[in-house]
């Protein structure tokens, strides 16, 4: 399958693994690029720079497809070193940076003075289309469904897709709610040069997390995620658990005088404990209502190969003979 993403990438298939915290280590992003999609490192995972530059040399020793990093700018407890990040992206040879969370503006020239390609991650069509104002080469538009930071719209991708079309002039990936090869075709209809997946990422051999955590999304429906801190505009959709229903009653007793503070315990620094030592109840963490498409924990390889196998076979058995 050929569209402007995987030419844009340099990737065979036009399927993109998200920024993840404490997911997107080198493990998972080679073995996506290597099954042919695209894979991401999370900068943020990455205590300093110079731990990134090494994150970013130890994914290249595990593949030599073109891999990308992801640059959150989140509200976040510590403030990063942006800069840093950035240089350490650019002498690492990276070729794709996914950007989300806030305007990343100021970082693209020098992003594409070294020749890298910036896809921007939007939640909605005004932010999409500045995106593409400020020169971003492509955006990844997250629907209402997604795992993560689905912003304050709540506009699924059945809409959201559709409207981005409409809109846009560089090329966009449908995030949020993909899962297989029905989620391709149905993005390609929709609009988009291809997908970019979260949850369903996680649930794989590859994903270096606990097996918990892969169980847990296996077990998961579609009904069972939660949006925590609604009240600070900071939405984050994220698995139900204990954790999530205290901090849930802590918003509905506190209402307007919620303060992140409050909720500090349930979700601040809890990403390692959950994702490296199965601690399922540590706290709060981000997960797509797409878990209740996810049964099983395969190699990337055979997800991805699986996923394209699919989309074909709907394009060519079921599509074509409807005509
Ligand atoms: C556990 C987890 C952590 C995530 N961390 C980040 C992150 O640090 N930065 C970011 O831009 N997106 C992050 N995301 C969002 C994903 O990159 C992607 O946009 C989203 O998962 C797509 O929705 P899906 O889960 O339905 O596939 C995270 C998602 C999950 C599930």
């Amino acid at each position: 399958m050929k569209t402007q993403i995987t030419e844009m990438f340099g990737i065979q298939h036009p399927i993109i693994q998200g920024g993840m915290h404490y997911v997107g280590f080198a493990e998972l992003a080679a073995a996506v690029s290597n099954a042919g999609g695209l894979g991401i490192l999370t900068a943020l995972t990455q205590r300093s720079p110079q731990a990134l530059a090494n994150e970013i040399r130890r994914c290249r020793e595990m593949t030599d497809k073109p891999i990308g990093v992801n640059l959150t700018f989140l509200p976040t407890v510590s403030s990063p070193d942006y800069p840093g990040y950035i240089q350490a992206i650019i002498e690492g040879g990276v070729k794709a940076v996914e950007t989300a969370g806030n305007n990343p503006q100021k970082y693209l020239p020098s992003l594409h003075a070294a020749g890298i390609k910036v896809i921007h991650k939007c939640t909605s069509v005004r932010h999409a289309l500045k995106a593409e104002a400020i020169g971003c080469d492509a955006v990844s538009v997250d629907g209402f469904e997604c795992g993560g930071h689905p912003g304050e719209d709540d506009i699924p991708n059945f809409i959201l897709l559709p409207r981005a079309a409409d809109e846009l002039k560089i090329p966009f990936v449908a995030s949020g709610g993909m899962a297989d090869g029905r989620s391709l075709v149905a993005a390609l209809a929709l609009g988009a040069q291809g997908i970019n997946m979260g949850t369903r990422f996680i649930a794989t051999q590859e994903a270096p997390v606990h097996d918990h955590v892969k169980q847990a999304i296996v077990a998961a429906s579609e009904l069972d995620t939660r949006l925590v801190m609604r009240p600070l505009r900071n939405t984050e959709r994220v698995l139900r658990n204990d954790a999530v229903d205290r901090l849930l009653e802590k918003e509905r007793a506190l209402g307007a005088n919620l303060q992140f503070e409050d909720i500090m315990d349930e979700v601040a620094g809890v990403y390692p404990r959950i994702m490296q030592q199965g601690e399922m109840e540590a706290g709060a963490w981000s997960c797509g209502m797409v878990a209740g498409l996810i049964h099983d924990v395969p190699t990337v390889k055979a997800l991805i190969d699986r996923i394209m196998a699919e989309a074909e076979g709907i394009i060519r058995q079921r599509l074509m003979s409807i005509l």
